[in-house]
């Protein structure tokens, strides 16, 4: 998994307490990213009630950190019970970080895990003139068949395999490390 993100950055999943986080960094999109991600205009109260979901049964998310700050984010929610084969996936990335490859990364993981837990069918709410976001899925084409008009994907294979299963955990196990140290990191050099 090659993964070219801008300086000090790491892509992981997000774990249970980091709504707040999440929360955050949602407010923080600028105006036309935030109309963007959510399709439309919403309110500060809709954000926060919608971040407060992120660490539910049948959510996958994960996050784009800089110094330790969320500054992107991938969901991905299974449609109906956990356990469903159709799942929403939604992209969101703060101005400063956009057009560096972020995106990338977080949709080749987010199909990772869609692979993972048998998804075979993933919809992404997006607007008709969102060049990027089609043009980010684009690069996915032999792996997610999409169709703008209806916004459907289809993940292919649909199947997961022992292999797609270890690159997951290898991707997991790879975060917690490199979240670790990065923790550290800033601990011992933070500003007096
Ligand atoms: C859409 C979004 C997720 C894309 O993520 P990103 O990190 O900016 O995208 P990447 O840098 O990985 O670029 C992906 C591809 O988009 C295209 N792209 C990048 N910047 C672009 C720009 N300014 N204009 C047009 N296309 C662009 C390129 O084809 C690029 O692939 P390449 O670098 O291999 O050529 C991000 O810009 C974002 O969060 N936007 C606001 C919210 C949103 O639109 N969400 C999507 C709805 S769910």
């Amino acid at each position: 998994m090659h993964e070219l993100l801008p300086d000090g950055g790491i892509v992981r999943k997000l774990w249970v307490g980091e709504a707040d986080a999440y929360r955050d960094h949602l407010l923080r999109l600028d105006p036309e990213s935030r109309h963007r991600r959510f399709t439309g205009t919403v309110s500060d109260e809709i954000i926060v009630g919608h971040a407060a979901t992120i660490s539910g049964v049948g959510v996958v998310a994960h996050g784009f950190f800089v110094d330790g700050v969320l500054r992107g984010a991938a969901e991905l929610r299974h449609i109906g019970s956990p356990f469903a084969t159709e799942a929403e996936a939604a992209f969101s990335i703060e101005l400063p970080w956009q057009s560096h490859g972020v995106g990338t990364v977080l949709l080749e993981r987010t199909l990772l895990s869609a692979r993972n837990r048998g998804i075979k069918a993933l919809h992404m709410q997006c607007l008709a003139d969102n060049k990027r976001m089609q043009q980010l899925a684009r690069k996915f084409e032999a792996e997610l068949t999409f169709d703008f008009g209806s916004v459907v994907g289809e993940v292919d294979p649909p199947r997961l395999t022992p292999l797609s299963l270890m690159r997951e955990a290898v991707a997991d196990s790879h975060s917690i490390t490199t979240a670790i140290l990065d923790a550290h990191w800033r601990r011992l050099f933070r500003p007096a």
